[in-house]
């Protein structure tokens, strides 16, 4: 009988021992210190800013998806003397450009600054898995560049996405942009803070702006960067007479909006290979009722795990968030979205504004509701991962100081500068990876195999803690 009871608390001890594994308590805060350039911007006359050659010519290039499913992208750029042409010559051979769309242009004020012509132009009905040539404007002054079209849209398609936010135009961002080229990735979802323009006054906003739009066209014109807006894209600067937000960003960077039936560029949501991306505004209106609001609920309802098995969203200011930089500063959006995100098994939701990264357990606080007493974040296998990746190395410099204890929710953090890659391999499985810069170096550093929420492992995992319980009981009987 003591026997028994000897081997009935040894269970006991075990279990509650494994399920605090399984819970996943104790995350890791990264104490290595890193070394970093100043956070100051590349100086106006150094290579990464230079204007392409020839009169009017096209510069910083950049395309997205353009339509729901990636059988369209969107081509953008800016002529800087006059409209000059919209049109786009396209192609699958190099040099054959068979295929002509005609965009659109425009061009603002901003203070005293005058923009350039920036123009749009939507290339559609392309076949997926293919890659085409591209030619902007004519004779010396024209471009050539090529993109290549994703998967269409099935469960089990491959893809390797890579995740950038708050990059700013310093050294720092130029490591971020040079690892994240090598790393095999075949679209960015970009987590808001591009440019970091509204850290300069008067005419520098615009110029900042124009500079960071030639920075990135290594990458963002031969790939597509799919955009979410931060609160440096704001740019409300009452002083100088500008008061209509998002004015620089909405003019330059455009979104797919209309495909995903959304009503405003800042939110709206693309399929692409396996993935069903949402991609969410911070500073919009986003309470219930408001169009954002209503938009994500029927867009949660489009969403079918059959074809897109993977759920992504994207937002700016996160929501779980143990650093002291903007600490809280999502706990509005969570409680306005996060039961959709455990209802509807969201996979990973990826955020910014954090300058550091950080990564959380499965967790929700659902059940907090002012008056319950449930005021924590617990484990909960329906919620999604919560990644900041705010780390891409602007001006304002690394977000070093987390809160302490680490809190239970929060899995990994550190204050370094880098971006993640996430490569889906079929509808169960996808490799995640936090990159930091001086990766290389016999350091650890973020990487896990995500399993799918619809899927993957959880579905596994419920039996395993059947076939455990049933063991346990077994053995209760026996003993
Ligand atoms: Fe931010």
């Amino acid at each position: 009988m003591i026997q028994g009871m000897e081997i009935r608390h040894l269970l006991l001890v075990v279990a509650v021992l494994l399920s605090l594994v399984l819970q996943g308590q104790g995350g890791i805060t990264s104490s290595y210190v890193r070394s970093e350039w100043p956070a100051v911007d590349i100086p106006l006359d150094h290579k990464v800013f230079k204007v392409p050659k020839g009169y009017n010519a096209p510069q910083q290039v950049h395309i997205t998806q353009g339509d729901y499913d990636g059988k369209a992208v969107i081509i953008s750029w800016v002529t800087p003397d006059e409209p000059g042409s919209s049109t786009v010559h396209y192609g699958a051979v190099q040099g054959e450009y068979d295929f002509v769309a005609k965009g659109t242009y425009s061009n603002y004020t901003f203070y005293k600054y005058k923009s350039g012509y920036t123009h749009h132009c939507l290339v559609s009905g392309l076949e997926y898995n293919t890659k085409y040539y591209y030619k902007i404007e004519s004779g010396e002054s024209s471009r050539e560049f090529w993109f290549v079209t994703p998967p269409h849209v099935h469960p089990d398609a491959s893809y390797k996405f890579g995740i950038i936010g708050d990059l700013g135009q310093t050294f720092n961002s130029l490591s971020t942009l040079e690892h994240y080229m090598r790393s095999g990735a075949q679209a960015v979802l970009f987590l808001g803070d591009l440019s970091y323009a509204d850290r300069y006054q008067y005419n520098d906003v615009g110029v900042r702006w124009d500079t960071w739009g030639r920075f990135v066209e290594p990458s963002t014109a031969y790939q597509p960067w799919l955009w979410s807006a931060g609160n440096h894209e704001v740019d409300y600067m009452p002083y100088m007479g500008e008061v209509t937000p998002f004015k620089n960003y909405l003019e330059r960077y455009t979104t797919p909006y209309l495909a995903s039936k959304s009503s405003n560029p800042l939110w709206y949501s693309v399929r692409r290979a396996s993935a069903h991306i949402i991609v969410l505004s911070s500073y919009s209106p986003f309470v219930k009722y408001t169009p954002q609001w209503r938009w994500l609920d029927e867009e949660f309802k489009r969403v079918d795990r059959e074809k897109t098995p993977w759920l992504i969203v994207l937002m700016h200011s996160p929501i779980y968030n143990s650093n002291e930089a903007h600490f809280k500063e999502g706990e509005s959006m969570r409680a306005a979205f996060e039961e959709w995100f455990v209802e509807y098994r969201v996979d990973v939701v990826f955020a910014g504004h954090v300058h550091a990264y950080e990564r959380s357990y499965r967790v929700s606080n659902v059940r907090y509701n002012v008056s319950s007493g449930d005021r924590f974040p617990v484990p909960d296998t329906s919620a999604p991962v919560y990644i900041t990746v705010g780390d891409g190395g602007n001006q304002e410099g690394l977000a070093g100081r987390f809160m302490e204890p680490q809190p239970d929710y929060s899995a990994f953090r550190e204050a370094s500068y880098g971006h993640s890659t996430l490569d889906i391999k079929n509808r169960t499985h996808a490799i995640y990876h936090w990159n930091r810069n001086d990766d290389g170096k016999k350091v650890a550093t973020d990487e896990f195999v995500l399993y799918n929420q619809y899927w993957g492992k959880n579905i596994r995992r419920r039996k395993l803690k059947k076939h455990y319980i049933k063991s346990v009981v077994v053995d209760w009987i026996a003993s």
